[in-house]
């Protein structure tokens, strides 16, 4: 055999090794109520299976192996579409925007002008408002390894201005799903995208996350008032429950008498992410002692709201019946913080003609033997 021969035979195994690692599949999910068809994406690796559907960009499944190789699915969501339509509350694995967690009375000033946005949220407005990108139809189109979403959010949407246009591409390499995001505007405005997907590392159904434990790369998280809006205040972690920088399971703390988890009901806040807004980095790491599960969180932004499933009270229930009850998943909420518009110091949330806003996170999944 020439080694020209040789040379093609091993060019195309390599070819048919990487064809075997990853596949993209396309059926639908449903449809809304004006008749609208919601199709559902399964992005396939060797180590992965994610679902990915069009109605809020939203991760439904995540399935990976734990310790013994059995497989569950480690995020909370329903197995038909009706149950996201009749669930107004949770923003199981979606895309929140056009801004990701609260704005203060629903209102900012930008370019001198003041806005308002519904105050969906004791006075202040969450996750983009009344339909915020979480219940909104985005289009879908195959990529190598994954899917990617676009929405186009007119100017005055929610309150907002400026036409936004969002792409947010998920793919899968491997053991990790990767979200890029990129944004761009024809009139200034302010964005804060997230993904909202709640996990538990045991697999749904296997109880609470207390059990976990978790790393996150902060030294500092932004306490809030009552109303969880930031004061301002960028607040050392030292010496207190929101102390996360050695690995540390997740209920051991979460009932002490510390202002900030009772004012939120347990976790719920955003930490001062390590590193430089803009450049990667780790954000967070949990273990599940029991299934062996690992999730690594890598993201460019500059914060992270950790949210233990505080508002979650049994009201919905999942595949097979499974009760979601208080603290069965946790959030990892990549994102630039809260109330952002109102708070100059922070890092900015202005996006401006002519400029793309990107940004990126992935969710990296094993399991120690
Ligand atoms: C975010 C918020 C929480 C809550 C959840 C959704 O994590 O910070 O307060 O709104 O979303 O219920």
């Amino acid at each position: 055999m020439t080694t020209r021969w040789l040379g093609v035979m091993l060019l195309s195994m390599t070819i048919a090794t990487v064809a075997a690692h990853g596949s993209v599949t396309k059926a639908e999910f449903g449809k809304t109520s004006d008749g609208t068809a919601i199709e559902i994406y399964t992005l396939k690796s060797d180590a992965v299976e994610a679902r990915v559907m069009t109605y809020g960009a939203r991760v439904v499944s995540i399935k990976t192996a734990d310790k013994n190789g059995n497989v569950a699915d480690v995020v909370l969501g329903y197995d038909s579409f009706a149950g996201y339509l009749a669930d107004g509350k949770t923003y199981f694995g979606a895309i929140v925007g056009r801004y990701g967690n609260r704005i203060a009375k629903g209102e900012f000033v930008l370019d001198g002008k003041t806005y308002q946005v519904p105050k969906n949220n004791d006075g202040n407005s969450l996750h983009g408002g009344t339909v915020g990108f979480d219940k909104l139809v985005w289009k879908a189109r195959e990529v190598a390894e994954g899917v990617e979403m676009t929405l186009v959010s007119k100017d005055g949407d929610q309150g907002y201005p400026g036409t936004l246009t969002a792409h947010v591409r998920y793919t899968l390499h491997h053991n990790a799903l990767r979200i890029d995001y990129s944004m761009t505007t024809d009139k200034d405005t302010v964005v804060n995208l997230t993904n909202h997907s709640y996990f538990n590392l045991g697999g749904v159904g296997s109880g609470t996350i207390l059990g976990e434990e978790m790393m996150l790369a902060a030294d500092k998280y932004t306490p809030t008032d009552k109303g969880l809006i930031p004061t301002g205040e960028l607040a050392s972690v030292e010496g207190t429950p929101m102390d996360f920088r050695k690995a540390t399971v997740i209920g051991k703390r979460i009932n002490d008498n510390f202002e900030a988890l009772k004012l939120a009901g347990g976790y719920d806040h955003n930490w001062v992410l390590r590193g430089a807004n803009g450049e990667i980095k780790t954000a967070a790491r949990v273990h599940d002692p029991v299934s062996g599960r690992v999730m690594t969180v890598t993201t460019t932004e500059p914060g992270v709201q950790f949210y233990t499933g505080n508002f979650l009270d049994g009201t919905f229930h999942g595949p097979g019946g499974v009760v979601y009850a208080k603290n069965t998943g946790l959030c990892l909420e990549t994102q630039h913080y809260p109330d952002s518009p109102n708070h100059p110091s922070f890092p900015t949330t202005e996006l401006k003609p002519g400029q793309t806003r990107h940004s990126m996170t992935t969710f990296t999944f094993s399991a120690d033997k």
